[in-house]
């Protein structure tokens, strides 16, 4: 399907952003694990993480729709179901890497995991890696790419190094650690944290230290069993960002948005986008704004003039779903926009780096690649045209907002792809111009 998006009026009004797609894949399969029923409101109703509600059924768990709020039951730590079928992971990197870490020790039972065309392009070594450290056995074709099979076994606790920045690498091991004596994951710089703070809430001995490198050392213990009786998902940061370019780029635009998540390990784009000039006031994180041990605030944006800025490797992780409005953003800025160490996006639901480069180059970006991220030199504007999403919702979403701030507008083939995190952008912004 194909969406245009024209110049906009300005952007007015507030809205509540659709839930956190992270915390809700979380929280579905922390609540197939507890051994007690796990209320979860504001579920994210979206493609990836109804995938992940089906996968957790398919194991075992029971999902109950009261409307207000699902109501999941689990099926206790050690004590999934196997599936007849393999588990169709849809297009959901983050159920594809969190969900093997529970699979992996669950003794003597085998799960195969397969998704869409995309996934299938999606390395899984880098799980596969420390779960076999750890005792289980993984059979992935040529050695790293879906479909695969966890072979579930007894788990020894590791302690791993993190070759690549990766909070779902990092949360396959964290689960996978749950019925250990101890299993440690460090990380040189930070990623988004989600996992240790909803283990923590469910009852599981999680600390997190920094290190003597100002990196992070995140170490599990054996938790016998996970409780925890309710989750309330905050708005999701990720998509809130698209709202956010847009409440900045399009002129005479003020929005609020309203309850998102602002956890610091999610919230790098908030602090680039200050530092590009944009005026992003956030409050809340005030006690009883905390919902599942998340921080939430409410988000005020407005048009401003920006400037170029540079994104090094080390915020890399605090932004990294964001990076191609970071992009998008310096197309507008006065100066230049460099992003670096951030190799990463070659591996996400597209080469971000091509497709970025390429559609905004499509609009009248002056951008170039580079090997690990893209320099931009703002133009103080973007002339508009066709950008193709290449299946992969955020390339759509960018589509989107670069038709609101173009001059002619931009037609963005694919435009389903949003279905997986954000099916309602359109209609949120058409409530949003006045
Ligand atoms: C996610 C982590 C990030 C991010 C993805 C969601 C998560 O991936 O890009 O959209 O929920 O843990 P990596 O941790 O692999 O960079």
């Amino acid at each position: 399907m194909n969406a245009r998006f024209d110049p906009s009026g300005p952007l007015r009004g507030s809205l509540r952003v659709p839930a956190d797609k992270s915390i809700s894949h979380r929280a579905a399969l922390i609540g197939a694990m507890a051994s007690e029923p796990v209320r979860v409101r504001n579920y994210l109703d979206a493609a990836d993480t109804r995938s992940t509600l089906t996968a957790v059924q398919r194991l075992g768990a029971i999902v109950e729709d009261r409307g207000a709020e699902l109501v999941i039951r689990g099926c206790g730590l050690r004590n999934a179901m196997t599936p007849t079928n393999p588990i169709d992971v849809g297009n959901a990197g983050t159920l594809m890497r969190l969900l093997p870490g529970w699979l992996a020790f669950q003794q003597g039972r085998s799960f195969t995991l397969d998704g869409d065309e995309s996934i299938r392009r999606r390395p899984v070594d880098r799980i596969a890696v420390p779960l076999q450290q750890m005792g289980a056995r993984i059979e992935a074709r040529e050695g790293r790419y879906p479909p695969f099979t966890v072979h579930g076994a007894p788990l020894q606790g590791i302690e791993y190094e993190l070759p690549v920045a990766s909070a779902q690498v990092k949360s396959c091991v964290l689960l996978a650690g749950l019925l250990t004596d101890a299993t440690t994951v460090s990380e040189t710089v930070a990623s988004r944290d989600h996992t240790e703070r909803m283990l923590a809430a469910a009852g599981a001995p999680v600390e997190r230290i920094r290190d003597e490198r100002g990196g992070y050392r995140t170490t599990v213990g054996n938790a016998d069993e996970l409780e925890l009786e309710l989750v309330e998902v905050p708005g999701d940061l990720s998509s809130a960002a698209f709202l956010i370019a847009a409440g900045v780029l399009v002129r005479d635009s003020r929005l609020v948005l309203e309850r998102v998540g602002v956890n610091w390990t999610r919230a790098g784009f908030l602090r680039i986008i200050e530092r590009m000039g944009a005026v992003v006031l956030t409050d809340g994180e005030e006690p009883g704004s905390f919902q599942a041990g998340e921080p939430v605030a409410d988000i005020d944006v407005r048009n401003a003039p920006i400037e170029g800025t540079t994104v090094e490797a080390e915020e890399v992780p605090l932004a990294i779903d964001e990076l191609p409005l970071v992009a998008l953003l310096g197309c507008f800025a006065e100066g230049e926009t460099l992003v670096r160490g951030a190799q990463e996006l070659r591996i996400k639901e597209s080469d971000r780096i091509a497709t970025v480069v390429d559609g905004l180059r499509g609009l009248g970006a002056d951008i170039e690649a580079l090997p690990d991220g893209f320099v931009v030199k703002g133009t103080g504007g973007l002339r508009g045209g066709r950008l193709d999403a290449h299946g992969d919702h955020r390339l759509a979403l960018l589509g989107a907002v670069a038709g609101l701030a173009s001059e002619t507008g931009v037609e963005v083939v694919g435009m389903d792809a949003a279905e997986v995190s954000y099916p309602r952008f359109a209609e949120d912004v058409a409530e949003l111009v006045t």
